[in-house]
């Protein structure tokens, strides 16, 4: 374990850092100065959805301390800080006029952050869709494209002078699987033919949104970076066999190519189109231009890697079929070092993750989110002695510069996260923040890992 701060070879003076965050896991605020209820204050407040019923109410209170949360991030060296937009606060009933008390947080807040020097990465939509909007079909329903289209307009038209970075969604696969196919998320739906309707209309959201935010920017003269974030691993055959292929071939297909191919070569994977109808009975509702609109350029594509994963396409008794006869995707544990969540622990896959992604889309990426949830204590001495943590960002910092020195076009690299925070279904159990917060009190801790972070900036930026 590297855990003494040095500097990492392989990135550039440009390299960004940065530390990210989202608005329901964070701010708290939930009913005040206009703003509604969003699909995860009414899932977290349904009882058995969350950890301990835990919801976002308070969280870090981050609505009412944000001052103080913008002089930490100051304080740790970074120069980016990506947080995302409360759909439900700027714009409440997910059409209309913006809510001025919602539009003048953001404003406070992207002014706190240019005056100490950190440039605002802003994420237009990390999971919360007004209620309203789930009440009018949700994601499933080709109008919510269309809505988010005119939401990212007005909150370009808000921030856009002074944001230049703006990322239309975080992570869709989340949004769409675990909110519509399998209920672990907001809404909590468990329809999979729903799911893949809220895919594509996601996309589509993306690019009617991508379309409205570029040419504003354009018109007014803005400097514009515009991307996505994909929650992306990789997917590695247990054994050489046709199956274990086969079945990686699925999990890829469902988790990275039928959101990627789309976005940068303008076409849905056949073999997932194909896929879909004789396993799922579903089907991507694609109409005339919409494949035009997805695939319009990106600046930027923002990755969030937690973990790569060996499958197999046998069940642990060899069939080849589950019990309703589709053929077995199935994630194979692995002997290896595992986080809180229990997710293993998997450095050298980021580095093949970009450097597969460079091979086969060429867009320059940058590490959108990455760290880890661990069992946290604070010491006789106040401190969060977090070495687990440490080293899990230290090697996975390395495999990116690896991936860098092998030729993956690699730009920056944010940690997950800035502070403790609701880890949505997991409520406050789970803590990935490099700063501990106490949540009776509200008081934040540098834990090691933020120092370490911090010192390991420094030094590469004076390599
Ligand atoms: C990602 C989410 C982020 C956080 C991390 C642990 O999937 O984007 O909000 O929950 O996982």
């Amino acid at each position: 374990m590297n855990l003494v701060p040095r500097p990492v070879p392989h990135l550039p003076r440009s390299f960004r850092w940065g530390v990210a965050t989202a608005a329901y896991q964070i701010e708290g605020a939930a009913a005040e100065d206009g703003r509604t209820p969003s699909i995860w204050d009414t899932y977290s407040h349904t009882p058995g959805n969350t950890a301990g019923g835990d919801t976002g109410d308070t969280a870090c209170d981050h609505y009412h301390r944000m001052p103080e949360d913008v002089a930490l991030i100051k304080g740790l060296g970074v120069d980016t800080y990506r947080f995302s937009l409360s759909w439900s606060r700027l714009q409440p009933h997910g059409r209309g006029p913006a809510n001025p008390k919602g539009v003048a947080f953001y404003d406070r807040l992207v002014d706190e952050l240019l005056a100490s020097g950190v440039t605002p990465w802003v994420t237009l939509y990390h999971w919360d869709l007004p209620q309203e909007l789930e009440d009018a079909g949700g994601w499933p329903a080709r109008d919510t494209a269309y809505r988010f289209a005119d939401y990212a307009a007005l909150a370009h038209d808000a921030l856009g002078d002074r944001v230049a970075h703006w990322t239309t969604l975080n992570e869709p696969w989340c949004s769409a699987m675990l909110g519509y196919a399998y209920g672990d998320q907001a809404p909590g739906r468990r329809d999979f033919p729903a799911a893949v309707r809220a895919v594509h209309h996601l996309l589509l959201g993306h690019g009617l949104a991508a379309e409205r935010v570029r040419e504003a920017a354009h018109t007014r003269d803005h400097p514009l970076e515009l991307g996505i974030t994909l929650n992306l691993g990789t997917a590695t055959p247990e054994h050489d066999t046709p199956e274990d292929r086969d079945a990686c071939r699925r999990a890829d297909g469902l988790g990275r190519r039928v959101y990627l191919d789309p976005l940068v070569k303008g076409v849905y994977p056949q073999d997932v189109v194909a896929d879909l109808a004789a396993h799922h009975g579903a089907e991507l509702p694609v109409r005339d231009g919409d494949l035009e609109t997805i695939s319009a350029p990106l600046d930027v594509l923002g990755v969030n890697f937690y973990r790569g994963t060996l499958f197999s396409g046998r069940t642990e008794d060899g069939a080849l079929q589950d019990e309703r006869g589709r053929p077995v995707t199935r994630a194979v544990e692995r002997d290896l070092p595992r986080t809180a969540m229990d997710w293993e622990i998997t450095p050298t896959a980021l580095t093949d993750l970009l450097l597969s992604l460079q091979k086969e889309y060429g867009v320059p990426t940058v590490i959108t989110e990455n760290g880890a949830a661990f069992e946290d204590t604070v010491g006789a001495d106040g401190e969060v002695h977090d070495a687990d943590r440490t080293a899990y960002l230290a090697d996975h910092i390395d495999a990116v510069a690896e991936a860098r020195a092998q030729g993956a076009d690699v730009r920056g690299y944010f940690a997950w996260s800035l502070l403790d925070n609701f880890e949505w279904s997991y409520g406050y159990a789970k803590r990935f923040g490099i700063v501990r917060v106490d949540y009776d009190t509200q008081l934040r801790t540098l834990k090691d890992s933020a120092k370490w972070y911090r010192d390991t900036i420094r030094l590469t930026r004076e390599a």
